[in-house]
C-alpha cells in the first residue's frame, strides 16, 4: 500500500507556534480530567471511609484486568453545570476488560451527593446503555445511589428520555441477550432499586448494600414504621428472603471478585471478523499532529498529514485522489483493523459529496468500518453551485452516511458547522462513538457568520420600511452577544459537558482510542441485516 509522504517542516515557525498552542490545550484538558477525577470534599471522603466503602475509581481498578486500557465515556459530562462539582455527571462509565472480555461499566460515584442521579446522569446512563446495545457489550452496573437528585426531579422523571427509560432499556438489553450484572455496593433507592431488579445477576454487599423502593425516611413518613436500611433491604433480606439478589458479598472486594467470576462464566464473545493484520505504528510521531493543526480554525492544512500520524505504517490507499479534492477518502489500518477514512480538506462541493457517497457504499458493501475526520464549514453555497445541484449531491452523501450499517466513528478535529456536521457523521447520524479535539468548534455556523446574517436580515427589514441601515453602534451591540454565545456554546468543553460527544481527546492519543473503539465495536455483527439505501436523488 502506498505511504503518505509528509511534507511538514517540523522546524518551521508556523509548526512550532501550532505545536505550543495545541500542547497548552492538551495540558488544560489533562487538568480538567484530573479535577473531574479527584475534586471531592473531605466530608464525602470521610463519610465513605466511615461506611467502609471503596471510592468508585478503586472499585473499577480492581474490577478491570490489570494493565488493560479503560476507554472512559464522557468523563467531563456536566462540567460547569449545577454547582460545578457534579463531575462526570456523578457517574464513571467506560469500556474495559474483565477476565479477558470487553465490557462496559456504569458506576455511581457516592462521593458526589450520595451518588444521586442528576439530569445529565440520566443522559449518561442512557448513553452507556446505547453503547452496550450497539456493540453488544456486557453491562456491569456498580450501584451506590440515593436515586433521583430530588431538587431537580422534574427534569429527571417524566419524559420519554428520562429516568424511566433506563429500566425500559434494561428490559430491551435483556431481550437482545446483552448480559447485565449488578453490584449493589451502597443504596439502591426508589428508581435505582430497579437497576438490580432488572439485571440478570445481582451481587449484594452485606452491611452497606440495600435495595428498597422507599428508604427508611420515606417508610417512617408514610407508615410510621421504624426500620434500618439493612432490615429493610440489606443483603440478608434479598439473598435469603426476597430472592431479589443472587450472591452475597462480604465487602466491596468480595463483590468485585464475584462479578469477575460471573463475567468469566459468560459465553465467549464472538467477534466479527474484519480481516485484521498485524498492527504497526505510523511512520511519523502522532504528537506531530500538534504542530500540523493550526490554532485558528480558519487556516487550511492538509488532512493527509493527520492521517499519516494516525494509521498503521502511514499507509493509505487514496480513493479518487484527483477528483473532489476537498474530501480525502481512502483505506488504511488502525491498530490492525481495516478502516475507510473520510477527512475534510475544505468545504464540500458536488464532486466531493459524490465521491463520499461512492466511498461509503464501497466500505459498507465490503464490511469496512468508517472513520470520519470532521473539519468542515459546510457545503458550498451560491448561485453556480445551487444550479449545479449541490443540495442534491449533498443529500446523497447525507443519505449514505445515515444508512450505512458498518460501524462508524467520528472525530471532530476542527470545525463542525451546518449540514457539514450531518454529511460527516455528526451525533445524529449514529456513529458508534464521537469525540472532539480540544480545538474543535460546533454549531449551525460560526459566530461572525451568524451575526452577519442577523444584521443583514435587520438591514433588509429597515430598507423595506424605507429606513437607513443600522448605525455602527447598534451593529456592534447585535454582533457581540451572538459571537460570544457561539464561542461559548460551540466550544469543545460546552459540547462535552452536554454529552454531544463521548469525550475530548488528546489528538496524539486518537489512534489508540480508535483502536479500542474498533475492537469494542466488533463484539456486534459487522453489518446489520438492514443493509441497503433509500432513493438517491439523481
Ligand atoms: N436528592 C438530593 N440530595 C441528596 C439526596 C437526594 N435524593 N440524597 C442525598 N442527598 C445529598 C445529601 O443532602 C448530602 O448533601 P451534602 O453533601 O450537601 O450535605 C449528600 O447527598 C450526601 O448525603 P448523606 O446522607 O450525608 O450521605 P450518606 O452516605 O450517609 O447517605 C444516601 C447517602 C443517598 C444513602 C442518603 O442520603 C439517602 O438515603 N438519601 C435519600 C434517598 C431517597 O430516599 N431517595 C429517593 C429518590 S427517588
Amino acid at each position: 500500500m502506498q505511504v503518505i509522504e509528509s511534507k511538514t517542516d517540523t522546524s518551521s515557525p508556523q509548526y512550532l507556534e501550532n505545536y505550543e498552542a495545541m500542547k497548552t490545550r492538551v495540558e488544560d484538558l489533562e487538568k480538567e480530567m484530573d479535577r473531574a477525577r479527584n475534586d471531592r470534599s473531605d466530608k464525602a471522603r470521610a463519610r465513605l471511609a466511615e461506611q467502609n466503602k471503596w471510592p468508585v475509581r478503586k472499585r473499577l481498578e480492581l474490577l478491570l484486568d490489570r494493565n488493560t486500557p479503560f476507554l472512559e465515556i464522557a468523563p467531563l459530562a456536566a462540567r460547569g453545570m449545577y454547582d460545578g462539582r457534579v463531575h462526570g455527571a456523578g457517574i464513571v462509565s467506560g469500556i474495559g476488560v474483565v477476565e479477558g472480555k470487553e465490557v462496559i461499566v456504569h458506576a455511581n460515584d457516592a462521593m458526589i451527593k450520595g451518588g444521586t442521579i442528576y439530569p445529565m446522569g440520566v443522559k449518561k446512563g442512557l448513553r452507556t446503555q446505547a453503547i452496550a446495545l450497539e456493540n453488544r457489550l456486557p453491562l456491569i452496573y456498580l450501584v451506590d445511589s440515593g436515586g433521583a437528585y430530588l431538587p431537580l426531579q422534574s427534569e429527571i422523571f417524566p419524559d420519554a428520555d428520562d429516568g424511566g427509560r433506563i429500566f425500559y432499556n434494561q428490559a430491551v438489553l435483556s431481550k437482545k441477550g446483552v448480559p447485565q450484572i449488578c453490584g449493589v455496593m451502597g443504596l439502591c433507592t426508589a428508581g435505582a432499586a430497579y437497576i438490580p431488579a432488572m439485571s440478570d445477576e445481582v451481587v449484594h454487599v452485606k452491611g452497606t448494600g440495600a435495595i428498597f423502593l422507599g428508604g427508611p425516611p420515606l417508610v417512617r413518613a408514610a407508615t410510621g414504621e421504624e426500620v434500618t436500611a439493612d432490615e429493610l433491604g440489606g443483603a440478608g433480606v434479598h439473598c435469603r428472603l426476597s430472592g431479589v439478589s443472587d450472591y452475597l458479598a462480604e465487602d466491596d472486594g468480595h463483590c468485585i471478585e464475584l462479578i469477575r467470576r460471573i463475567v468469566k462464566n459468560l459465553p465467549p464473545a464472538k467477534k466479527a471478523d474484519v480481516g485484521m493484520r498485524e498492527s504497526k505504528p505510523p511512520l511519523y510521531d502522532p504528537r506531530e499532529i500538534y504542530g500540523i493543526v493550526p490554532a485558528s480554525l480558519s487556516l487550511p492544512y492538509d488532512v493527509r498529514e493527520v492521517i499519516a500520524r494516525m494509521v498503521d505504517g502511514s499507509e493509505f490507499l487514496e480513493f479518487k485522489a484527483l477528483y473532489g479534492p476537498t474530501l480525502v477518502c481512502g483505506w488504511a489500518h488502525i491498530h490492525g483493523y481495516p478502516v475507510g477514512i473520510l477527512g475534510n480538506n475544505g468545504v464540500l462541493f458536488s464532486d466531493s459529496s459524490l465521491k463520499a457517497t461512492q466511498f461509503i457504499q464501497l466500505c459498507d458493501k465490503r464490511g469496512i468500518p468508517l472513520v470520519f475526520l470532521q473539519n468542515i464549514n459546510g457545503y458550498i453555497i451560491g448561485k453556480e453551485y445551487e444550479r449545479g445541484g449541490i443540495t442534491k449531491d449533498g443529500h446523497k452523501m447525507v443519505n449514505a452516511v445515515a444508512t450505512a450499517t458498518v460501524p462508524k466513528f467520528t472525530v471532530i478535529i476542527g470545525a463542525s458547522f451546518g449540514a457539514g456536521n450531518y454529511g460527516m457523521c455528526g451525533r445524529a447520524y449514529g456513529p458508534r462513538f464521537l469525540w472532539m479535539w480540544p480545538n474543535a468548534q460546533i454549531g449551525v455556523m460560526g459566530g461572525e457568520q451568524a451575526a452577519h446574517v442577523m444584521i443583514t436580515v435587520k438591514n433588509d427589514q429597515l430598507a423595506r420600511e424605507g429606513n437607513s441601515p443600522l448605525p455602527e453602534e447598534l451593529v456592534r451591540r447585535i454582533k457581540e452577544p451572538i459571537v460570544a454565545a457561539a464561542e461559548k456554546e460551540g466550544n469543545a468543553y460546552y459540547s462535552t459537558a452536554n454529552m454531544w460527544d463521548d469525550g475530548i481527546l488528546d489528538p496524539a492519543k486518537t489512534r489508540d482510542v480508535l483502536g479500542l473503539a474498533l475492537s469494542a465495536a466488533l463484539n456486534a455483527p459487522l453489518r446489520s441485516d438492514a443493509y441497503g439505501y433509500g432513493i438517491f436523488r439523481m
